[in-house]
């Protein structure tokens, strides 16, 4: 028996969670992964019976795959073998999608994988994307969650690029017309964003941030893991785009039992909250 998960005709409400790599892979070491946390992370998706968008990240699969051909660089025939590179990182994106797409259908739910290079194409003498969002809003009205995920993304100039999952749901939330998003979960590895409080001499989490003080953070957790698509500052400045278009962010620790569940629910959850 398929599960229905959320019933199709009852709003247009839409959440966007975000499972960050580095909460389902080690970022440490390649290509290790962190299964229970996905299951897990899957059974409260499914739990909350919401209508969900899942992105997810590329963690210790995608980073070290672009990182080593040098993807983020665009097409550079100084380096050795990067056109292979290029479908190789797509390749080890598909083969993580899989394994979390497979943990939805395990418990017969109904999930699809939305391949982020076939339906995303970047214009990079416009600075634009276009995006084919039909296959995501086709899912959303037959029940089925679907899961993108950040992926190399070709260029109308001949080039190319990697395409994180943070700039995803930007767009999404930018272009998504058909649906109201209420907000946007970023299951991360910690707890959330953590400043440098001078007066006391701490470090300590920012539970809740005003949207338009997100450029002046004084941060405090800038790791050195391999991130090629612009660590904790590449996501802050597409929180602060996505939270200007009037969409409230919440950070959370995806480790954590049920917090991902709790949050889609609307329960207060300990974590960072961006306001409008
Ligand atoms: C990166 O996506 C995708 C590739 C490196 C191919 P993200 O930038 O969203 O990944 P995480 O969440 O930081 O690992």
């Amino acid at each position: 028996m398929i599960k229905k998960v959320y019933d199709v005709k009852k709003s247009k409400e839409i959440i966007i969670l975000k499972l960050g790599g580095g909460l389902i892979t080690d970022k440490n070491k390649p290509f290790s992964l962190r299964e229970e946390v996905i299951e897990n992370s899957v059974h409260q998706i499914i739990r909350s019976k919401k209508k969900v968008i899942v992105i997810h990240g590329g963690g210790s699969f995608g980073h070290p795959t672009a990182q080593e051909y040098q993807i983020n660089k665009g097409k550079d025939p100084s380096i050795a073998n990067q056109i292979y590179g290029l479908t190789k990182t797509h390749d080890v994106m598909v083969k993580l999608n899989s394994i979390i797409i497979e943990k939805f259908l395990k418990q017969n739910v109904a999930s699809l994988s939305i391949q982020t290079s076939s339906i995303f194409v970047k214009d990079s003498s416009k600075d634009l994307f276009s995006c084919n969002f039909e296959p995501i809003i086709r899912c959303l009205s037959l029940g089925i969650i679907p899961v993108i995920y950040g992926d190399i993304v070709f260029d109308l100039q001949g080039d190319f690029s990697i395409l994180s999952g943070d700039k995803i749901i930007l767009l999404l939330c930018q272009y998504l017309k058909e649906f109201f998003i209420s907000k946007v979960i970023f299951a991360v590895e910690v707890e959330g964003i953590f400043i440098y409080n001078k007066d006391m001499d701490i470090i300590e989490l920012a539970e809740e941030i005003k949207c338009s003080k997100l450029d002046s953070l004084p941060l405090a957790n800038l790791d050195k893991k391999i991130d090629v698509t612009g660590g904790i500052k590449g996501k802050l400045d597409n929180i602060h785009s996505i939270c200007k278009l009037g969409i409230p962010v919440q950070l959370i620790n995806g480790k954590d039992e049920e917090k991902i569940y709790k949050c889609l629910i609307n329960k207060e959850v300990k974590g960072t909250s961006i306001t409008i």
